[in-house]
């Protein structure tokens, strides 16, 4: 149904919408900061559980969910650069899953992709030093053909890394640093949480949950309030702004901040992708996080978001100017390798699907290269693990000025070439891969994903291209 509107591209009385349905009556969620304890070298460690629980998702009806440390959704990570992180991922569901830490650099084992599995029962204990510049990034589950499922019952949360660019903006979470997970979903009658079992694009729902609330407002008390919108849908991509048309700062992108703020009154963001803008509000004032329909078959709807109102006295807070973020922008060496790929209607990637024993490509540790990706059907994205890009073009043409920053996943359109520059992570392995892959989580899940070896530089051709014992080279995978 939802596939044949958005294909027809029919009228506007055929578009999926909830405007004019919703009361804003639901104080938005947040989901709360979690403490570490802190280890005797100073580590910071976090035990997160996955679970399965029961949520009011919609009022007075109770949805079957899965949470992280609660029945839906997970806490919010905070940690800063330079900071040792471990983790105890504690699987309590009855059956495998994987956490991977999205838009994190950091040795492949400790991905948590899908070699990184983690049986029912079991804890797996994965810990790196935090080594990138500031960034809102996420976690989800990571496992070969059932992610899709997965993050839809509820298994995702926000990871925010922050450094001394970010903290000049505002940072006090919960005030005037708002974490919103936006997912669409579709409901049974009696509340429970339910999937397109055809669609192309896997499911596209026709109600909005942000940080799993529905029906949301939230009362904002500074004048400069920094959002982080991160697209945790399964497919749906969103083309944000607000409902009396205002304009808004965009200060960053999935994997950093901008060199300085960008005006603009739209962005759009693809699953996996996200966003840091800072909005100004005056006492009193009321606007609604509004997302529009476009034709891109993943944002064909016309959805109000979370109504924010701002209280009649608020605390000022110097706009938000100059520069932003002292990292410099990727460039390309003269010689950059050129790597293409090829994506097409039958869910692959330069005409494979993926296997779990299969090397695609094999980088040297911190290079810097070319990707070309080239979409020959539907619409798709790419993200790429343990990596930070910069768009170069789209169709030869620069980039939209809401992604021209540091990135980690990027919306390839149908019939596209997009050209990124790449800045791969330092850590080398020749036995654990990294991926790369359509976000879109039904095409992934059906094999739209390719695997890469980050190796020393120089040893590139001396890497086996398969992987023995599915990639897990025989090694337990954090039992205790
Ligand atoms: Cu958000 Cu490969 O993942
Ligand atoms: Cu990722
Ligand atoms: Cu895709």
């Amino acid at each position: 149904m939802l596939l044949m509107i958005s294909l027809a591209g029919c009228g506007k009385e055929d578009i999926v919408t909830n405007v004019g349905k919703l009361d804003f009556d639901q104080p938005l969620k947040l989901p709360p900061l979690i403490e570490p304890t802190i280890e005797s070298d100073g580590t910071k460690n976090f035990t997160l559980t996955m679970q399965s629980g029961e949520t009011e998702l919609l009022p007075g009806k109770i949805a079957d969910t899965w949470g992280i440390n609660g029945a839906y959704l997970g806490p919010t990570i905070r940690v800063s650069r330079g900071d040792k992180v471990s983790f105890n991922v504690v699987n309590s569901l009855n059956e495998p899953s994987t956490l991977h830490w999205h838009g994190m650099r950091l040795p492949a084992k400790m991905d948590g992709g899908p070699h990184q599995m983690v049986d029912a029962g079991e804890t797996w204990t994965p810990h790196w030093t935090i080594d990138q510049p500031s960034a809102t990034t996420w976690y989800h589950p990571h496992l070969h053909g059932k992610t899709a499922q997965h993050v839809y019952k509820g298994l995702a949360g926000m990871f925010i890394i922050d450094d001394e660019d970010s903290k000049k903006l505002p940072s006090e979470y919960g005030v005037d640093d708002i974490p919103l997970i936006i997912q669409d979903k579709l409901f049974t009658n009696e509340g429970q949480l339910t999937e397109d079992e055809e669609g192309v694009f896997g499911t596209l729902g026709d109600e909005i949950l942000v940080n799993g609330t529905y029906d949301p407002y939230l009362e904002v008390k500074t004048s400069q309030v920094r959002f982080r919108l991160l697209n945790g849908s399964n497919a749906r991509a969103y083309n944000f702004g607000f409902s009396d048309g205002r304009a808004f700062k965009l200060v960053g992108n999935d994997a950093g901040l901008l060199e300085e703020p960008v005006t603009l009154e739209r962005f759009m963001l693809s699953p996996g992708e996200r966003a840091e803008i800072v909005v100004e509000f005056e006492p009193g004032e009321e606007t609604v996080l509004h997302s529009f329909s476009g034709n891109t078959g993943l944002d064909n709807g016309e959805f109000d978001l979370v109504k924010i109102v701002a209280a009649s006295e608020l605390e000022e807070s110097a706009p938000v100017t100059g520069q932003l973020s002292s990292v410099p922008p990727i460039e390309a060496p003269k010689d950059a390798r050129v790597r293409q790929f090829k994506l097409t209607m039958e869910n692959k990637i330069n005409d494979k699907l993926m296997d779990m024993y299969r090397i695609d490509e094999v980088v040297p540790a911190g290079a810097t290269e070319i990707w070309e990706i080239n979409n020959f059907g539907w619409s798709h994205n790419f993200h790429i693990h343990n990596a930070a890009f910069r768009v170069l073009d789209i169709n030869d043409k620069p980039p939209s000025e809401y992604e021209r920053g540091r990135k980690d996943t990027v919306f390839i359109p149908n019939g596209s070439k997009v050209r990124i520059v790449v800045e791969f992570g330092k850590h080398a392995d020749p036995n654990f891969p990294f991926m790369y892959h359509c976000h879109l989580l039904r095409h992934e899940d059906d094999g739209m994903m390719g695997q890469f070896l980050l190796v020393e530089p120089g040893t590139e051709s001396e890497v086996p291209t398969t992987l023995p014992n599915n990639g897990t080279s025989g090694e337990h995978q954090g039992h205790h």
